[in-house]
């Protein structure tokens, strides 16, 4: 009888979900849970000097995008956890506050994990990883050369998140200058998402990297409002077979569509001749149908073919 309690028990912790206070977990534990379900995060590889003009390159993918006019990206070297000791990059921008942002891609990412060393202050990383140092147009730290796109940044503020062991300092830059490399450009001069494959930092030493093999679009109606979940009807949106992204995408049209007379398909015909004396058997025909017109991005299709429904 015990056994079969402790079963029921075991099975039933399957489905519960494992509740983390962080007050509770140690310093190394926080960086580990967090990390991993904080990712992938962007690499921003950055270059500073010191006051006596010794350059600085390394990795930090504590790093985003937060605001484009004016445009301010932060990193943040943190303390530590190990010995509560800071960073290089930190103390030269309080020395110097400029830093060139390298954005990290595939091709450079082992020579990226090789800057991230703790070598002494006085060793130049762009030689220890085998990168080239172009001088920069507006600040003093110089550019990695064969990084695809570089940040001129003044640093406007730099803040301590804490004093101990694992705490951020937020390095808080205003980008001046962008260097785009051709190869990245479009016919019209824009960044193309495919031609520059970026790599992100997970948890623990997992990356990854972006490329057309895993990019995809999700359209976005700006002005438009999308109906909404709440406004399908229950039989969708109760579907067994639709899933939540299906529902996102069938509910991104900003008006209710209406049957289409003109709309011809021949599966849908099928469906409709051999399932008509069932009718959950139909809707479930109907359902699968439309999930793959969804997968396939065809929107107004799948919603002719759930109408019928
Ligand atoms: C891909 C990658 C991302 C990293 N991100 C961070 C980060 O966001 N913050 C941090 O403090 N250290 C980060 N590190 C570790 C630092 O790069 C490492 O501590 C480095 O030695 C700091 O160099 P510095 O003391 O010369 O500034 C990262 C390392 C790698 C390889």
């Amino acid at each position: 009888m015990k056994g079969y309690y402790h079963l029921a028990e075991a099975f039933l912790r399957i489905f519960e979900a494992m509740t983390l206070d962080l007050k509770d977990l140690t310093p190394t534990e926080k960086q580990n849970y967090l990390q991993h379900a904080i990712a992938p995060r962007p690499i921003c590889f950055a270059s500073t000097i010191d006051r006596e003009g010794n350059i600085n390159l390394s990795p930090f993918s504590f790093f985003n995008l937060f605001s484009t006019n004016p445009p301010i990206v932060i990193f943040s070297p943190g303390r530590r956890i190990r010995n509560n000791t800071t960073k290089h990059t930190w103390q030269n921008v309080l020395e110097v506050p400029e830093v060139v942002i390298n954005i990290a891609d595939y091709n450079m990412v082992r020579q990226i994990s090789l800057a991230s060393c703790e070598y002494p202050k006085e060793v130049n990383e762009f030689l220890k990883a085998g990168f080239t140092p172009e001088p920069a147009t507006m600040i003093k730290p110089p550019m990695v050369k064969e990084s695809k796109i570089k940040m001129e940044c003044r640093v406007v503020e730099v803040k301590a998140l804490g004093n101990e062991g694992g705490a951020g300092n937020l390095v808080i830059c205003e980008v001046l200058r962008m260097h785009v490399d051709q190869s990245v450009l479009d016919e019209k001069g824009k960044i193309d998402q495919r031609k520059l494959h970026h790599v992100a930092r997970l948890g623990g030493d997992w990356y990854c990297r972006v490329d057309e093999s895993n990019l995809f679009i999700v359209e976005k109606p700006n002005t438009l409002l999308g109906i909404g979940v709440d406004s399908l009807p229950a039989s969708i949106r109760n579907s067994k077979i639709l899933t939540g992204n299906n529902l996102g995408q069938l509910a991104n049209i900003n008006e209710y569509p209406f049957v289409d007379p003109s709309f011809e398909d021949d599966h849908l015909q099928e469906i409709i001749q051999y399932y008509s004396v069932n009718p959950d058997e139909m809707e479930k025909e109907l359902h699968s149908y439309a999930k793959k017109l969804l997968d396939e991005g065809r929107t107004k299709e799948a919603w002719q073919v759930l109408l019928v429904g």
